[in-house]
């Protein structure tokens, strides 16, 4: 039950008075005995969507905003959460929804002049900086908004619970508010969140569980490229990426995503590889950059950046037990290019034909691209969706790629050199 004192239309005090809807009333009245339906009897209904008006968005949420549906951006301040929900403000505007952004963080003045800077100048867009959540929501409710944005769940303060705008119990109470709002109202919802580096989670990790999606806008300091990813998703896959740029326009769509990662130079340098990795539902190239570098102390040094460590530790002791390349009296680093991190299995045959090459000091040739799972037996594993990778490869210009042997028979557009075991890579390679 929502009491403000404050008249959100004519700004009054007082003049609020409290009205008995007719959902109230029911849930005040006794409490009938439910009856449960089998799941074969039940007719699966469609959510109704909205699109955000922005592709990429789209493909991460599912095809759309849900109505009704309550979605978490997080990312670490300064990423792009609010510029981008500006600039989805002013798409769906555009396409004819009434928008609301309430800001607890911005004066009017300041998303005035970052919404003239990036030309959202859009009727129908209307802002509300304010801090107080209840009035805001009313607002929203009030005067039929169809897409919320509230910036951010740790800005806000609900006086129904004690403490500070941004801890936990409030946190809480704002999240659970506006997600009643939504539901009530049938629109969209989507709160702002902000994380810390240290993964500590103030706003997210509390939430996960309250809303339906929870999306994780993240990106490198000193990279304009933006990731965005689905941690949950109520209402579709959470495999799907998006890929934005960040540039004095704003946020745009990165045209050629599988360039990103790899600019195609051809440094000549040993410890690069090439891997066709999947996020999602596209194909990346990812360059992988391995340094072998002597050291005298007895605990060489692991470190990697866009892998993780335990990852590289198995894959260094495999290239030691089966391929016998030894990194013992070595340091090694090992970095993705471009601040991309790597989950996809089939990047392992590029990580260890990377750590090979900086071990043996000898470069690979840079017109081959390497696809594949690695076993702990030193076998290569074929990689799901192989072909739509060969073919992605092509593209890219590659003119070879080495698969597993396993990979079923198909016609490549180009060479394919089928291995069983890791060592294999040693005589295809990396001989003097
Ligand atoms: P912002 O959306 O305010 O981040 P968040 O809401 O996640 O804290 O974005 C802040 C950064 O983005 C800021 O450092 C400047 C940069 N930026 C651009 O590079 N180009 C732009 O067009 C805009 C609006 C911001
Ligand atoms: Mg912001």
């Amino acid at each position: 039950m929502s009491m403000i004192g404050r008249c959100p239309g004519c700004g009054e005090w007082g003049t609020m008075e409290e009205e008995i809807t007719a959902q109230r009333s029911l849930s005040g009245a006794a409490v009938p005995v439910k009856s449960a339906v089998p799941i074969s009897g039940l007719e699966a209904e469609e959510q109704e969507r909205v699109s955000s008006g922005i592709e990429e968005l789209d493909r991460v949420l599912g095809g759309g905003w849900v109505m009704g549906g309550v979605t978490l951006l997080g990312g670490e301040p300064g990423v792009g959460k609010s510029t981008l929900l500006l600039q989805v403000c002013a798409e769906m505007a555009k396409r004819g929804s009434r928008v609301l952004y309430i800001s607890g963080e911005e004066s009017s003045g300041q998303l005035a002049l970052r919404g003239r800077r990036l030309g959202l100048m859009t009727q129908g867009l209307d802002l509300l900086c304010e801090s107080d959540l209840q009035s805001s929501l009313a607002a929203a409710e009030e005067h039929k908004y169809g897409f919320v944005v509230i910036d951010s769940v740790q800005a806000f303060r609900a006086d129904s619970e004690s403490g500070w705008a941004g801890s936990p119990s409030q946190v809480k109470a704002v999240a659970l508010m506006a997600a009643e709002t939504a539901k009530r109202c049938g629109i969209p919802m989507v709160l702002v969140g902000h994380i810390t580096k240290q993964g500590q989670i103030a706003g997210p990790k509390l939430l996960e569980h309250m809303v339906d999606t929870v999306l994780l806008f993240s990106g490198e300091q000193n990279s304009p490229n933006r990731l965005l990813r689905a941690e949950k998703n109520r209402y579709g896959s959470t495999e799907e990426l998006g890929i934005f740029e960040m540039s004095e326009r704003g946020l745009a769509a990165v045209s050629d995503p599988s360039r990103l990662y790899w600019n195609g130079t051809d440094l000549g340098s040993s410890g690069v590889a090439v891997a066709a990795v999947l996020e999602g539902s596209r194909v990346l190239a990812a360059e992988i950059q391995a340094l072998a570098c002597a050291t005298p102390f007895p605990y060489p040094k692991r470190t990697a950046r866009g892998i993780d460590v335990s990852r590289l530790q198995l894959l260094l002791a495999v290239l030691e037990r089966r391929c016998g390349i030894s990194s013992r009296s070595n340091d090694i680093y090992l970095n993705v290019a471009g601040g991309l991190s790597l989950k996809d299995p089939a990047a392992d045959l590029g990580i260890c034909a990377s750590l090979a090459s900086a071990a043996t000091d000898i470069e690979l040739p840079s017109d081959v691209c390497f696809i594949g799972e690695v076993g702990l037996a030193g076998e290569v594993r074929p990689a799901g969706r192989t072909a739509m990778r060969v073919k992605e490869a092509a593209r890219l210009g590659f003119k070879r790629v080495v698969i597993s042997r396993r990979t079923p028979k198909e016609s490549y557009p180009i060479e394919v050199l089928r291995i069983s075991a890791l060592k294999e890579i040693l005589d295809l390679f990396l001989r003097r």
